[in-house]
């Protein structure tokens, strides 16, 4: 995907600086054309003649040659370019670019250009994961750069934790995704899909709570395919272990409770086209939160439950005849029986079942064996399947559905 691509890479001043050599010798193996920008700082931390032999173009870092004015136009730059790549990016010049200061090339151009860029940030920990950091990758995330998380490992100040820069190799395999996802085709360009993810918490005491296996993956998977068809995502995730997405159009909000997952859906719903409830949320939740832990006792304890509010089947009441609302059903017994009960109940398009019986199904797992089943009875089965390919069968099954509706 990376042959023939032009690709500018920015350099700014961090230590990883020195992973820049590598990625320029990785992207040229790939077949891409690479030039490289600097910032004066990064100058500091590899020389200029060491990117200019690897990169077999001269190294920019002025707005012009001193010797002899020849300007380095950055709006051509920007046009020559199919990625602009920035890393490692300093906090910085993540902040400037946040601001859209422009005092040196690497900022301008950051400006002028029209292609996806991508940053890879590299920093110490407490740099990384402070606010204004965060918020400044924010502001980025909403303009559209793609930003490559940075890995948890020994830092360059000594310590460690979340600051390093992803390794060249991964980098390099980011691009390479994003080639592979510009050359699908947008069939759900202009579209907003909202899909509900993971468990949700339903606390019992300040330090307790009712929670289920759910790992968010096939959620995740959906939102991913979804926003590679041109859609804009609200992903509304329960509690995972998973990194933000990096699309820059999944938009994720976090929740724990069934409650605030209802309250994220309903806001979202009315501009929404289709919905995806594929979140594990708790039927239960309990009446009375304790507001200290509860002490261990010798005798029973008894917790009374209350059952949650039903959010796919709020979305299917709500649902207008240009919108598709989607549930997951997990069963046990009588599975199409009670599926079919859920669709016509909750008021759904079609139910996505998994059977918690069949290998590599289900719940955590990178693999998941669905059928699909519509409110006439009609059924659509599937092999076991990595989740990603399981999210283009049920984003398939979705566009099928809206053609024949037109
Ligand atoms: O009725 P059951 O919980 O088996 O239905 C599963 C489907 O309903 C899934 O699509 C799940 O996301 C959704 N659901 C919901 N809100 C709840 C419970 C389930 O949206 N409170």
């Amino acid at each position: 995907m990376l042959k023939g691509k032009h690709i500018l890479l920015g350099i700014t001043g961090s230590i990883a600086a020195y992973k820049a050599a590598m990625l320029v010798r990785l992207l040229s193996k790939a077949g891409a054309e690479v030039k490289v920008l600097m910032t004066p700082m990064a100058k500091q931390f590899i020389t200029p003649l060491t990117m200019a032999t690897l990169s077999k173009h001269p190294i920019l870092v002025d707005f012009y040659n001193p010797e002899n004015g020849d300007w380095n136009n950055h709006v051509s730059l920007g046009e020559w370019a199919d990625y602009y790549l920035i890393a490692p990016a300093s906090a910085n010049t993540l902040a400037k670019m946040a601001t859209g200061t422009a005092d040196n090339l690497v900022l301008t151009t950051y400006l002028s250009a029209r292609c996806p860029v991508i940053v890879a940030p590299a920093m110490d920990f407490a740099m990384f994961k402070h606010s204004t950091t965060q918020q400044n990758l924010e502001i980025l995330r909403t303009n559209g750069v793609t930003i490559i998380q940075p890995t948890s490992g020994e830092l360059a100040s000594g310590l460690e934790g979340e600051g390093r820069m992803e390794e060249p190799e991964n980098i390099v395999a980011c691009l390479d995704k994003l080639g592979q996802q510009s050359s699908k085709k947008k069939t759900l360009a202009g579209l907003k899909v909202l899909i509900t993810a993971g468990p949700t918490y339903e606390a019992i005491d300040p330090v307790r709570f009712i929670g289920n296996h759910s790992s968010g993956k096939m959620g995740y998977a959906l939102a991913e395919e979804a926003a590679i068809r041109g859609a804009e995502v609200t992903l509304i995730s329960g509690p995972t272990h998973l990194p933000t997405p990096e699309n820059s159009k999944i938009k994720l909000i976090p929740v724990t409770t069934a409650d605030e997952m209802l309250r994220a859906s309903e806001k979202a719903f009315d501009n929404i086209t289709i919905a995806i409830c594929c979140a594990a949320v708790a039927d239960f939740t309990p009446i009375k939160i304790a507001a200290d832990k509860i002490k261990r006792k010798k005798n029973e304890v008894q917790l009374l439950l209350k059952p949650t509010i039903d959010i796919a089947a709020t979305l299917g009441k709500k649902k207008k005849k240009n919108q598709y609302v989607i549930g997951f059903a997990l069963e046990i017994e009588n599975e199409i029986v009670n599926a079919q009960r859920k669709i016509h109940n909750k008021n759904l398009d079609f139910i996505v079942l998994n059977f918690l019986n069949d290998n590599g199904a289900g719940f955590g797992g990178d693999t998941n064996k669905i059928t699909l089943l519509y409110e006439d009875g009609q059924q659509k089965k599937f092999k076991l399947k990595m989740k990603s390919e399981v999210a283009k069968d049920i984003i398939n099954a979705i566009e099928c559905l809206m053609t024949n509706k037109k």
